[in-house]
């Protein structure tokens, strides 16, 4: 098969090196891709969002499959322009992205279906959205409606600090249409668990569980990032949690999902948060999460694009999906100030070597013209060790990116330990 990926960070690196494995792909594409990507794929030079180019060029190169791994271009709608001319996509329509393009539409659905989540309220009404902060008081959760590339919830600590945010989101200027539009909601306190799990659209199967870990510095300080790091499976989802998940949450979603016609297949994540009245959820992404799919997807034994086939045949329930034993850690490489600015095209050093113990799944990086590889992104490299057990598998991934170093390059030193 003629297979291209759509996207350029981590995770797409991570799809299309365990892709590249598949007896069944013969020719592996993707767009854009990175520095990484390029040693396992050919890279095309198409903007991941851009649905028309992409659409036109698996038309006329024949790609017998697309898989869209990026939030955008799902909620842009790909998956039903690939599927209108004829090509086989993976992940969600647009109509099931919703689930993560619009968190007004998660939310109610949760709440149609009597699905565990923070109680809340969503507003279009600044005053109205002000005064309903007022009476609930803190700390609550303040959550622009749209993609805002996870930078859109915050976590308040004061009402005077929510109403900011309000005002700041309502009108206009930070988050744009993303914003215009607010959810407010309780804050609820836990460990949190991403649960990933392929859905055909009526079957789902759960992959081992993980854990991002969100801010840029040690003990959770700092800004929010897209991620420094996972871990799988994570030690708080034990099997009587991942039982609860599966009835109260996990079934109940993709049903719902099903019988408002907008049925889901791709991968669901289950942002959850295990409060003491029980799992609930914080989130779902319509997506793989970066960097959770490199950890996550470290682990998978089985052949990835028989899954991807079987969840776009609607045949995920006769699959035997096979998973190694242990367990893997992904370290994520930033650059200096990130996720602030931060400069681009500094030299990479010690690749190879981290490479003889560890998988360096690339995220920003490209080729320089001497062959080396240069920065050329916020997140650089995902460095991925597996193990026995947890900690062997943390050791293993800061053993490996000692070898690495480029100027600047920061990282946190307690992914896994927190
Ligand atoms: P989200 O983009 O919805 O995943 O939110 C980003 C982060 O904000 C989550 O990973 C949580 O740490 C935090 N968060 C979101 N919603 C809540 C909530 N209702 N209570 C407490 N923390 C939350
Ligand atoms: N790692 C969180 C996300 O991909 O949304």
């Amino acid at each position: 098969m003629k297979v291209l990926v759509v996207g350029s960070g981590g995770r797409e690196h991570a799809i299309c090196w365990k892709l590249a494995q598949s007896p069944h792909v013969e020719e592996l594409y993707c767009a854009p891709g990175n520095g990484g990507i390029a040693e396992v794929a050919r890279c095309v030079p198409i903007a991941a969002t851009d649905v028309q180019a992409v659409t036109a060029w698996a038309g006329e190169q024949k790609m017998d499959f697309v898989v869209v791994a990026p939030d955008d271009p799902l909620a842009l709608g790909m998956v039903d322009a690939l599927e209108a001319a004829g090509i086989p996509a993976f992940g969600p329509r647009q109509n099931a992205a919703m689930i993560e393009a619009s968190k007004i539409f998660s939310k109610d659905l949760m709440a149609k279906y009597h699905i565990p989540t923070a109680a809340y309220r969503s507003f279009t009404d600044r005053e109205q959205a002000l005064a309903y902060v007022a009476e609930q008081g803190a700390p609550i959760v303040v959550k622009a409606d749209g993609l805002a590339l996870g930078k859109g919830v915050i976590v308040a600590q004061s009402v005077e600090e929510a109403q900011q945010t309000v005002r700041d989101m309502m009108d206009g200027g930070r988050f744009g249409a993303a914003g215009a539009k607010v959810v407010v909601e309780e804050c609820m306190t836990g460990p949190e668990v991403t649960v990933l799990a392929f859905c055909d659209g009526e079957h789902l199967v759960c992959m081992p569980s993980s854990q991002d870990h969100k801010r840029a510095f040690d003990g959770n300080r700092g800004p929010n990032t897209g991620g420094m790091g996972a871990i799988s499976p994570s030690p708080y989802y034990t099997p009587e949690i991942a039982r609860r998940c599966m009835e109260e949450i996990f079934q109940p979603t993709v049903a719902a999902l099903r019988s408002e016609g907008r049925p889901f297949q791709g991968v669901i994540y289950f942002g959850l948060m295990l409060t003491p009245g029980g799992p609930r959820v914080v989130e779902y992404n319509a997506r793989f999460g970066d960097p959770e799919c490199q950890a996550v997807l470290s682990l998978l034994d089985s052949d990835l694009m028989e899954i991807f086939l079987a969840c776009r045949e609607g045949r995920l329930d006769t699959l035997d999906i096979r998973w190694k034993g242990g367990a893997a850690c992904c370290l994520v490489l930033a650059s200096g100030g990130y996720p602030g600015p931060y400069v681009k095209g500094l030299p990479i050093t010690g690749l190879k070597q981290a490479e003889e113990t560890a998988v360096v799944f690339h995220a920003g990086t490209k080729r320089g013209e001497d062959g080396g590889v240069r920065t050329n992104g916020g997140r650089v490299l995902g460095v991925t060790a597996l193990g026995e057990n947890l900690e062997r598998a943390i050791d293993g991934a800061y053993a490996a990116a000692a070898h690495i170093s480029f100027q600047d390059m920061h990282f946190r030193r307690d992914i896994g330990r927190i």
